[in-house]
């Protein structure tokens, strides 16, 4: 019988990634054991996730909390690796690019326990995102990359990985969104946030959106015209919510802010809106299945699929308010291609090549 396979979450993105990763494994009857770092702690950031998706109680909270890059990296790092000793997990699990993916990583790597990346090979390019050191790190050193779509491999094999350790598995993000979308109820939250009629969603947390008070201002004038045009609700992430506030995004009428949404009411709303402007990775990816217009405030993104199989578009601020208004005259698109294998699957693939693996090695 093989030790536990070990997964570690911490921050939104990756509760949704795991969900379904998690309960596919269950079905096989592997032993597992749940880490939560505590990266992210906030009840609408973490708790309402668990308890929305069905996600055990994690086995683990290492209550790490926020911190500098360095700070917070280090100190997963370390509780990690005490943990890492005591438990001798068969297998470690990490998810997406967040900074309890490469602190897991790199203390998996050091001790040679046996580790997989669910989301491998997404590149952006652009090494300004901590997020892309983050993927790159956590794929150089995984024995099992799990990717969502075809230029994700081609990222690895470009960057020389061996390719049997690559699989095109689809994305777990979409299993969850497709298990739910039943209980998505667009017209209830609207009508609870007093939005009549058309609406618009919007998400903003990068680093390089929210942290320089000049883009701050430049983004607050380009939603204050995009409201001209259409209410915009905006749950405000932890991380620049006090920068906008200063920089006046809720002055504008039309532009609503509220704390972070639970899973199932933000995709609700985002189903009912005519557009969602966004910077989040895992929205770019939601929209896309959802057939609902997606404007991303970004020069890049490591999800180029949402783009040529999907609903997304990148703008600039000093677009965005002419976009949003081509948006507005076209509507929803009818029909609309979607990534291959987004199909609501993930999970199984990755569970089978998983148990496959610890059963070889055991
Ligand atoms: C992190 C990820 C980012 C991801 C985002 C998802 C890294 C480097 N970044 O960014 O890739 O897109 O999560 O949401 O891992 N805070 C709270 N409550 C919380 C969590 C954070 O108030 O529950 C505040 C703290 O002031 C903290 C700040 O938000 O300093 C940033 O949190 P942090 O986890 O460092 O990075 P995010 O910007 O959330
Ligand atoms: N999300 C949520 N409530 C919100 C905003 C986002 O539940 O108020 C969900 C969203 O549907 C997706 C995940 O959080 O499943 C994306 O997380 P985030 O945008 O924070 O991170 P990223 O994907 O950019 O790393």
């Amino acid at each position: 019988m093989p030790a536990a396979v070990l997964h570690v979450t911490g921050a939104r993105p990756n509760f949704p990634k795991a969900a379904p990763v998690l309960a596919a494994l269950d079905r096989l009857g592997v032993d597992q054991l749940l880490v939560h770092t505590g990266q992210h702690y906030d009840k609408n950031m973490s708790d309402v996730f668990f308890t929305e998706l069905g996600i055990p109680e994690p086995d683990v909270n290492l209550g790490i909390g926020s911190g500098s890059h360095a700070a917070q990296t280090a100190a997963i790092m370390v509780a990690l690796e005490e943990l890492f000793l005591k438990v001798q997990p068969s297998m470690v699990l990490v998810y997406g690019d967040v900074n309890s993916t490469v602190a897991a990583a790199l203390v998996a790597a050091k001790l040679g326990i046996p580790m997989a990346h669910v989301e491998a090979g997404l590149r952006s390019f652009d090494l300004t995102m901590p997020e892309e050191i983050n993927r790159m790190v956590t794929d150089r050193l995984c024995d099992l990359l799990f990717a969502t779509s075809p230029d994700a491999i081609a990222h690895l094999g470009n960057e020389g990985t061996d390719p049997s350790k690559i699989f095109l598995v689809g994305n777990p993000m979409i299993d969850t969104l497709l298990a739910n979308q039943h209980r998505f109820d667009a017209e209830a939250v609207a009508d609870r946030l007093g939005l009549v009629g058309t609406f618009a969603v919007a998400t903003l947390h990068r680093p390089g959106n929210v942290d320089d008070p000049g883009v701050v201002n430049e983004l607050v004038n380009a939603m204050s015209a995009v409201a001209d045009l259409a209410p915009v609700v905006i749950p405000l992430h932890p991380r620049g919510r006090a920068a906008l506030q200063k920089a006046g995004l809720l002055d504008h009428p039309g532009i609503t802010g509220i704390d972070p949404l639970g899973y199932i009411d933000f995709l609700s709303l985002v189903r009912g809106a005519v557009a969602v402007i966004t910077d989040s990775g895992g929205v770019q990816e939601e929209t896309t299945i959802l057939g609902v217009p997606c404007l991303t405030l970004r020069p890049n993104t490591e999800r180029p699929i949402t783009i040529t199989d999907g609903t997304n578009q990148l703008v600039t601020p000093a677009d965005l308010p002419a976009r949003f208004a081509e948006v507005l005259a076209q509507g929803r698109p009818e029909t609309w291609p979607t990534p291959p294998l987004w199909d609501g699957h993930a999970g199984e693939r990755i569970a089978r090549i998983v148990a496959a693996h610890i059963h070889r090695e055991s």
